[in-house]
């Protein structure tokens, strides 16, 4: 079990390119699956998720390659729409290929995803939304098994925004007989960019971004070459690391125009940041202030403030001036980054869904556990600003969403090494 090792008290200074974003990556994979043509994907992020979907994706019979950040799928020898437990259970974002299956082959098997540490996290408006297009579904010893002759369009609510319940259905509605309208649609950035990969495939969708998406279904999409879009999360993981340790960075490879929240926010804590902007190039400079000052902020679906956030926001609040409240709305676990933040000295007391942070003079390294992925980042951001050593253990976690995290952050004049 990998863990890492941080010496704290280093300010981060210098450049960082961003990478793609995963949880675009992740339903733009299974997009591959509605064509028989090849889908060329670039500025895919070389992560643990990205190779477990890569994985998913082969055992069903589509042909993947790999270069680096390209990757290019062919699923025209497609021949067993199945996704199993022992793949699923380690990735809820498989269920990303039940609308694609259901679209392309007329049937799918896929795992039930099970919950995770953040949350009971049901599909169940996946699965509403499928049966209203004419699916039959069923769920059989753990596994959904859904059926349809030919989807058929339909007008779909979701009870709440879902971001991959939305991809699923525009995924599903693609190659649907007639027009699809999902209301209450999700408007984040990636379901966006999924958006314009099925469109460059040959989809008709517009909408996508607000919170009414139409599609009108056509008979078959081709292939298509698509740049997954920055990952947004990423880039304000680093923004946030470099608030708190009181230095001056440059992301290269990102957008701003993803991060207003977070941007917002970390201007409302004292820091100076700015975007550099060419027709080719993007950069976002951020320059810490001495000392930040608490800022409360409560999650929501996009444009609010992303939940993915939360855990970064809450580390750089414990060593902040002044106290903060942070609600989160989406997940009804996600805060157990907080009594890991405590052993490293935070002061943070938790109230169901809200958590009261009081900023302290100093936190000091100790050994500390990850619990999920966005908390594994806080954690990080945590032992960069505390006195001497922090350990942090499962940091599996971190490998399947941060890409090449300890280099970017050595790069930056972090002290930081994995240990076995
Ligand atoms: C996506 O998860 C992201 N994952 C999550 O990022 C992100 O935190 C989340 O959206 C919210 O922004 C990917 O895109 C792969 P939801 P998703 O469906 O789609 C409830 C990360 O760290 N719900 O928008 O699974 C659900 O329980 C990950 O990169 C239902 O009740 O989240 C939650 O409370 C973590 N029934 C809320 O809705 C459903 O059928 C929002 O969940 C679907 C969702």
């Amino acid at each position: 079990m990998d863990k890492l090792l941080i010496e704290g008290g280093h300010r981060l200074n210098g450049e960082a390119e961003m990478s793609g974003a995963k949880n675009a990556a992740l339903p733009i994979l299974c997009a591959a699956l509605l064509t028989r043509e090849a889908l060329t994907l670039t500025n895919v992020p070389q992560l643990n998720d990205i190779g477990t979907m890569l994985k998913l994706l082969a055992q069903m019979g589509v042909r993947v390659q790999r270069e680096g950040q390209v990757v290019t799928l062919d699923a025209s020898a497609l021949d067993k729409p199945v996704a199993p437990y022992e793949m699923v259970k380690t990735m809820r974002a498989s269920i990303l290929v039940l609308g694609p299956l259901l679209a392309r082959c007329g049937e799918a098997r896929v795992s039930l995803p099970g919950g995770c540490a953040i949350g009971a996290r049901p599909v169940d408006q996946h699965i509403k939304g499928l049966t209203a297009m004419g699916a039959d579904t069923e769920v059989e010893q753990g596994y959904i098994v859904a059926r349809a002759q030919r989807l058929k369009g339909a007008r779909l609510f979701t009870d709440m925004v879902t971001v991959t319940g939305t991809e699923n259905l525009m995924m599903a509605a693609v190659l649907a007989d007639g027009e699809t309208v999902i209301e209450n649609a999700a408007r984040e950035p990636e379901v966006v960019d999924l958006a314009n990969c099925l469109v460059a495939m040959g989809a008709r969708i517009s909408g996508a971004g607000t919170d009414v998406i139409r599609i009108q279904g056509v008979d078959r999409l081709h292939g298509a070459t698509h740049r997954i879009m920055p990952d947004r999360i990423e880039t304000g993981t680093y923004l946030c690391a470099a608030a708190a340790s009181g230095g001056e960075i440059r992301l290269t490879g990102t957008s701003a125009g993803y991060l207003d929240a977070v941007i917002d926010k970390l201007m409302d804590a004292g820091c100076d940041i700015r975007t550099e902007k060419s027709p080719s190039f993007e950069a976002i400079v951020l320059k810490a202030p001495d000392k930040l000052k608490a800022v409360s902020l409560r999650t929501a679906p996009y444009p609010a403030f992303p939940t993915d956030m939360q855990a970064q926001f809450m580390a750089i609040n414990t060593v902040a001036e002044g106290a903060a409240v942070i609600r989160e709305t989406i997940f009804e676990n996600r805060f157990m980054h907080a009594v890991e933040l405590a052993r490293l000295g935070a002061d943070i007391r938790i109230d169901g869904n809200t958590a009261f942070v009081q900023g302290v003079a100093a936190l000091n390294g100790a050994t500390v556990m990850a619990t999920d992925l966005r908390a594994s980042a806080g954690l990080i951001i945590a032992g960069l600003v505390a006195r001497g050593e922090t350990l942090i253990e499962r940091i599996y976690h971190l490998d399947r969403g941060y890409e090449r995290i300890e280099q970017k952050l050595t790069a930056l004049g972090a002290t930081v090494r994995r240990v076995s």
